[in-house]
């Protein structure tokens, strides 16, 4: 099958151009002026297939390094499935995922591992890549950290919450530092300090402040800031590259910012939560179904933060400036029924996550619209830094000859209006971001040389994805 998307503007994290674009099979053949013929060849006359893109952007396929399919959490299970979250992902324009291998306390890495695959394989729409979640660092686990690199895993995710589920102490964070010093992987880190956490919501939840606002409040930017700083001296220690997940604070920036300054290989991430919602928001939430419980649908981790501190303005400009180097989902969906509501009398005992898996390369563009972000800058924050950061760089993460064919034809004078009954592919009973409107839209996604989306239908099947064994991490030398 050969492709030729001709008449576009080519945008990559470099520069931007007009360029046709020829797909030969999965790959990315060629990068031509407008219109040229290869050695006299007509290319038009010899493909199978001409997408059109004048007046539009052709990018690389979004990579959203940070999802939760089907995750075990919270009592229940994030709603979307392999198979339900990678098409809403691919209507969305993501041609990729990282999602994170989950171990508990008891289990083996390689049983998880396993299980993970088992899950996967023939049921995504895209392709995928996983982290390792670790959550009991002994002997086995750090034995396993240096096999799991040879199966393209190459980062590792620790917490400094959640304790009894996940959390890690720091004599544990150490040991997995070292090993990811000596064998070259990164570490990931939730940075958020629990027992601080555990004590406010114990308090809260004494003195009757039981809905989701509080979640909120307990989860103060100091917890954030503080955990955040101990992770940097941790990494510092034991000289382990260091990726900060779901940065929220304006604090936390301002830590990474200052470590990577002194030369530290310190990188962050934020997610579209926390560039456009916030605590106000969830404190103005009330319908006549769920009243204030309502808040519950944005309760994450780290959560929402006060506008009127200044937090958004920051995960703006942080990411302008490269203090921030990308921007993930932390895709980790929950329905209102069944699922969230179990902490309708205790915000505590609501499920952690939000789910955006669909929305991201829309929600960012409208940063592009806003003036937030330039045209490059959007490729870079969603596509490019993750290939590079997560070691796929070269085959993803840009449009070159030799790349997979993972390209979005982006309309800027299309339209987008987020919501259920909208555009919602997400297996969710409610959007986290109702009534978005986007002055953009998502044309033509294709995955390895196939069409899988085109206008708003979906041409893929389950199983089209495959699995992406990374390298590591070419932030680093
Ligand atoms: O609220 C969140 N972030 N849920 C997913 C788990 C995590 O910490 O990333
Ligand atoms: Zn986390
Ligand atoms: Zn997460």
């Amino acid at each position: 099958m050969k492709t030729l998307i001709k008449n576009g503007t080519v945008v990559n994290s470099t520069g931007r151009g007009q360029a046709d674009v020829l797909l030969d099979g999965e790959t990315i053949a060629a990068v031509l002026a407008p219109g040229s013929s290869l050695l006299g060849f007509d290319i038009e006359a010899n493909v199978d297939r001409v997408i059109d893109a004048a007046g539009k952007y052709v990018i690389p396929g979004g990579i959203d390094a940070h999802t939760h399919m089907e995750m075990p959490f919270g009592g229940t299970n994030a709603s979307d499935t392999f198979e339900t979250g990678t098409r809403a992902a691919a209507h969305g324009g993501t041609t990729s995922i990282v999602d994170f291998v989950v171990q508990y306390a008891g289990e083996h890495v390689h049983d998880q591992f396993q299980l993970w695959h088992e899950k996967a394989a023939g049921n995504c729409a895209i392709d995928y890549g996983f982290h390792q979640i670790l959550s009991d660092v002994q002997d086995s686990s750090l034995t396993a950290m240096d096999e799991l690199i040879s199966e393209g895993v190459s980062s590792f995710k620790l917490f400094m919450a959640y304790k009894g589920v996940f959390l890690s102490d720091d004599g544990q964070i150490v040991k997995a530092m070292q090993k990811a010093a000596s064998n070259g992987s990164m570490i990931m880190m939730h940075a958020e300090n629990g027992s601080v956490i555990d004590l406010l919501v114990q308090q809260a939840i004494a003195a009757g402040n039981t809905s989701p606002y509080y979640h909120g409040l307990t989860r103060p930017w100091q917890a954030e800031e503080e955990a955040t700083h101990r992770a940097i001296m941790l990494a510092n220690l034991t000289g382990a590259p260091l990726f900060v997940v779901h940065v929220s604070a304006k604090q936390a920036v301002e830590q990474i910012a200052i470590a990577r300054d002194r030369g530290q290989n310190v990188f962050g991430e934020t997610c579209p939560q926390y560039l456009y919602l916030s605590l106000e928001d969830q404190l103005g939430a009330e319908s006549s179904e769920w009243g204030t419980f309502e808040g519950a649908k944005w309760v994450c981790s780290t959560p929402l933060r006060s506008k009127a501190e200044g937090h958004q303005h920051h995960m703006w400009q942080s990411l302008r400036t490269n203090d921030i180097q990308m921007v993930s989902t932390d895709h980790c969906p929950f329905c209102m029924k069944g699922q969230k509501d179990m902490g309708l009398a205790d915000f505590s005992k609501i499920p952690n996550g939000i789910g955006s898996v669909e929305h991201r390369m829309d929600l960012l563009y409208q940063g592009v619209v806003d003036g937030q972000l330039s045209l490059e800058r959007w490729v870079e924050v969603t596509s490019t830094t993750p290939a590079r950061m997560f070691g796929m760089y070269g085959t993803k993460g840009v449009i070159q000859p030799g790349a997979d064919g993972d390209i979005v034809v982006y309309d800027p004078n299309g339209h987008t209006s987020i919501g259920v009954g909208k555009t919602h592919h997400m297996n969710m009973d409610y959007s986290a971001w109702e009534g978005y409107e986007i002055d953009g839209h998502v044309d033509t996604v294709i995955s390895r040389g196939k069409v899988v989306v085109d206008g708003n239908e979906y041409l893929g099947t389950a199983g089209d994805g495959r699995y992406v064994k990374r390298g590591l991490s070419q932030y680093l030398i």
